[in-house]
């Protein structure tokens, strides 16, 4: 049997994707690449911003058309929307029988072989687990990064946010299984490991946690190969402490860059987002984690026009961004989550009034961006290659791209004879800045 899987969302869904796409693998199905040679279609879906179950519809819209609306072809619904939607979402197309929440990715194996027997039969599986729960390893193609899961759920309750309706409570992974997990990536070819979760540096501080801290766990990591990198993906500004900092300083494969959520620059809206921390707080933590790494390269999420936001409190987000020159951000208007506590504020940013402070910010992170990609220039860094690049190829070269440590994209032409380079190391000079990465040639 063959089977196509579609992602939407975060790199959480990306790396549960990928996990059930190397145990279906190995389980003796085929992946495909479209929707009209599968018999087996999963929808792994988000419900973070803007009508995501109108994106589910016109996906399983799109999936009706391509297969001819055949209904021996199995449409199984997973993630966020699931989580979120349950049952609703057998309404939404004939096709779809299997629906699995987040904590139910591990079922889903076993629910396709049970309903591709049965073909009459619908599953809808939302339950949450106690507890992290280990999945059968899944080793995959060699790539030359790894996203190492570290926990599940989320327990801070941003205001805004339905992610800790979707995931649920936070719960840690024991730290021996990370371990594991990320000594049996290197060893499969892996040059670079990102420590993935909703809220890295609150790891361990849940009922699941085994005494080991984020810094502990990180050290450890850090500690398998000396010459690989690692990175860690996301933090929250309130969790993160002075070893967190220090470890800029302290590990020297740990990239420097940070994603680092700063949300809203004005502390009225900071407080009503139950972010906990203030703008003194955030440029505080800045200046610490320069301290510790001069070069490091930051960016950030940020959202505009939340309930309440004035004018004022917008400039005070533009200021804010300004100062900590963020290398890049992505920005979002505000919009209502079901169930969440914002959604009840009464004092709602007109649509319009939202996307010119959406404008005006981004026309800032561009001059932002353009700086720091501009500063690169001349620069020797070392790129590790990823995949071949869009970009037109130059006659006996082919273009590829890769990231350096900094996580900026980086295009580079290397000769058509040298063969392939994904996952290949090396050190390049930056010539020039596009608008959003870098060219460079080989040193
Ligand atoms: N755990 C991460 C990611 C959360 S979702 C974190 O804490 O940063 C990714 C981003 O989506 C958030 O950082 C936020 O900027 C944005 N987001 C979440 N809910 C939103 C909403 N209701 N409206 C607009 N943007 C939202
Ligand atoms: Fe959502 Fe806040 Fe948790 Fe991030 S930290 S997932 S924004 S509730
Ligand atoms: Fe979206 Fe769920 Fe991730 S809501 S951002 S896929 S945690």
């Amino acid at each position: 049997m063959t089977f196509h899987i579609i992602t939407f969302g975060c790199q959480m869904n990306v790396a549960d994707s990928e996990w059930l796409a190397n145990i279906l693998k190995a389980r003796g199905l085929k992946q495909v690449a479209t929707a009209a040679e599968a018999d087996i279609i999963l929808l792994n879906t988000c419900s973070v911003r803007e009508k995501p179950e109108l994106k589910v519809r016109s996906a399983l819209g799109r999936i009706q058309q391509e297969t001819g609306g055949r209904l021996n072809v199995l449409v199984g619904v997973a993630g966020c929307v699931a989580q979120q939607l349950g049952t609703t979402l057998f309404s939404y197309s004939p096709q779809v029988r299997l629906v699995a929440g987040t904590d139910q990715i591990a079922a889903i194996p076993d629910a396709i072989k049970l309903l591709v027997q049965e073909p009459s039969r619908t599953l809808c599986l939302t339950g949450f687990t106690e507890g992290y729960h280990e999945r059968p390893a899944a080793q995959g193609e060699t790539s030359p990064g790894a996203f190492v899961n570290i926990m599940q759920g989320c327990d801070n309750f941003c205001t805004y946010c339905i992610v800790p309706f979707t995931r649920g409570r936070q719960k840690s992974r024991s730290a021996k299984a990370i371990l594991a997990e990320c000594e049996a990536a290197l060893k499969n070819g892996a040059r670079e490991i990102t420590l993935l979760g909703q809220n890295v540096n609150a790891y361990g501080k849940d009922k699941s946690g085994d005494g080991t801290s984020f810094f502990s766990l990180l050290k450890q990591v850090s500690a398998l190969d000396p010459s690989m990198r690692l990175r860690y993906v996301t933090p929250h500004p309130k969790d993160m402490t002075e070893e967190d900092i220090e470890a800029f300083a302290l590990l020297p494969n740990l990239c420097p860059r940070l994603h680092l959520p700063m949300q809203a620059g004005s502390d009225k809206v900071l407080k009503r987002m139950n972010r906990r921390y203030d703008s003194a707080g955030f440029l505080k933590l800045v200046s610490g984690l320069r301290r510790a790494r001069p070069d490091l390269a930051l960016s950030t999420d940020l959202i505009v026009g939340f309930p309440g936001e004035t004018e004022e409190d917008f400039l005070q987000t533009l200021s804010m961004t300004e100062q900590c020159g963020f290398m890049s951000s992505y920005s979002f208007c505000y919009s209502d989550r079901p169930g969440t506590r914002a959604s009840t504020y009464l004092d709602k940013i007109a649509p319009e009034i939202q996307l010119d402070r959406l404008q005006r910010l981004q026309a800032l992170q561009d001059r932002l961006t353009a700086s720091w990609l501009n500063a690169r220039a001349g620069q020797t860094t070392e790129v590790l290659i990823e995949q071949q690049s869009p970009r037109q190829n130059e006659a006996g070269y082919v273009s590829w791209q890769g990231r350096d440590p900094y996580g900026a994209l980086i295009h580079l032409s290397l000769p058509a004879d040298a063969g392939n380079a994904t996952g290949r190391e090396m050190p390049v000079k930056i010539t020039s800045a596009f608008k959003h990465s870098l060219h460079a040639e080989l040193l």
